[in-house]
């Protein structure tokens, strides 16, 4: 272990790069636990623009009111994992700090929509807001428009039962949205969130061969169905896309059918439940071509509430989504919800049998070994009747059998109109 001016570091740890012993800028002393309140005061100045103290168990509410004090210019601020902080100092950036762009009070059990909100409301430059497992149980309801430079807002676990609907302007913003595991709904849900990564890369090709020509005339009859309709007043406003909801977006595997699409700039939203899907998601639009053509967003969210205002979506797609939500019910009422008037939502899931009952108690005998091995995936779920239930306008929908994969049959497949 090296000193530094007298203290247990090594200066390296310290220094950022670009920094030097005289003129630095940047205190890093992540996961240090013995660092205390006494040493960063003692080795502050006012040209330094960043401290982490991520994981520093010792830090207090007074070390940050001193480095707000000592430091004007302070963009960056990381103090997750330090238990002691509470919402007493974190209100103070907010109270003090017009400089502020990044903030990390993550995993602290004591900081609330007190100081959150706070920090929210007066800090314009703010880039990136980390506050995931805190006990935020709100956020501001013009949250959306406050954050005009977000390009992170990383809210996951925390108490919210409810998002604003101004947040879905930063869907369009923010590089990073992290919503999940919040009780968006009561009672909780519980996040499908298992990090199975042949999930993740699902590529069940020989299902896909055999669904693909199929599956191919169906978001052909989507598109010309948007296609159509956005000749209609209000479906398309002036100078904006036609959004596309893929609602468990998994790995992407419809990509290929946007492809295409003949509708120039699609705005395609994925969400899914799973937090490591983007990338899974991003090589299948990258391989399938559809990126210099349309743009792809990815949201971590459910299906169970779904972070979009009423009315605001043209389609929403959910192929083999279904069987795996939660709550079916509240999933396909979400969906409806986001639909514009006129809005079209396609659908494919496996379902159980209607017509075959030696099938039939095969699905309903298998279908928790099914679900606890594939991440929840249903085989008894009735989905095309939740769908007829839902109360859609209009109903186009087939029900059948594939040749093979015997218990991921029958099939139901087509296209609702809100
Ligand atoms: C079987 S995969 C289907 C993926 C893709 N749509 C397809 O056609 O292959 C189901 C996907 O739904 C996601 N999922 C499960 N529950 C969800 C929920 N409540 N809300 C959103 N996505 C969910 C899973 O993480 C997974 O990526």
């Amino acid at each position: 272990m090296h000193l530094w001016k007298g203290l247990p570091f090594d200066k390296n740890d310290v220094l950022k790069e670009g920094g030097t012993e005289v003129d630095f800028s940047y205190i890093s002393f992540p996961n240090r636990k013995h660092v205390t309140t006494e040493l960063v005061v003692d080795i502050l100045t006012e040209k330094v623009t960043g401290v982490n103290l991520n994981y520093c168990e010792k830090i207090t509410d007074s070390c940050i009111t001193f480095i707000l004090k000592r430091c004007p210019q302070i963009a960056d601020l990381f103090v997750a994992g330090c238990p002691q902080i509470t919402d007493w100092s974190i209100s103070s950036v907010a109270d003090c700090c017009t400089t502020i762009k990044c903030l990390n009070v993550s995993e602290n059990k004591n900081i609330t929509s007190r100081s959150i909100n706070k920090v929210i409301e007066s800090s314009p430059q703010l880039e990136q807001l980390w506050a995931y497992k805190c006990a935020i149980t709100s956020l501001p309801e013009n949250t959306g428009f406050l954050l005009a430079k977000l390009q992170t807002l990383w809210i996951s676990n925390n108490k919210l039962t409810k998002l604003p609907r101004t947040i879905t302007k930063l869907i369009g913003v923010c590089d990073h949205f992290y919503a999940a595991g919040n009780p968006l709904l009561d009672p909780p849900l519980k996040i499908v969130n298992q990090g199975l990564e042949a999930i993740r890369k699902y590529n069940n090709e020989d299902y896909e061969l055999e669904i693909f020509p199929k599956k191919e005339q169906l978001f052909s009859t989507l598109f010309s169905c948007l296609i159509n309709s956005s000749k209609q007043n209000g479906f398309v406003g002036v100078g904006e896309k036609l959004v596309i909801l893929e609602v468990g977006i998994g790995s992407f595997p419809n990509a290929i059918f946007y492809k295409h699409a003949n509708i120039n700039e699609l705005d395609i939203i994925g969400i899914d439940s799973d937090d490591q899907i983007d990338k899974y998601a991003r090589n299948s639009a990258k391989r399938a071509g559809i990126l210099p053509n349309h743009s792809l967003r990815t949201i971590h969210a459910t299906s169970e509430a779904l972070p979009f205002p009423d009315a605001s979506v043209n389609a929403v797609v959910s192929t083999l989504t279904l069987c795996t939500v939660q709550n079916p019910f509240r999933s396909i009422a979400e969906i409806k919800r986001v639909l514009k008037p006129g809005g079209k939502f396609l659908f494919w899931e496996h379902v159980l049998s209607e017509t075959d009952e030696s099938l039939r108690k095969s699905q309903i005998a298998l279908s928790p070994q099914q679900a606890k091995l594939k991440n929840g995936c249903c085989l008894d779920r009735r989905t095309g009747e939740t769908i007829r239930a839902a109360g859609f306008s209009k109903l186009d929908m087939e029900y059948f059998e594939l040749s093979n994969f015997s218990i991921l049959n029958p099939t139901i497949c087509g296209i609702a109109t809100a």
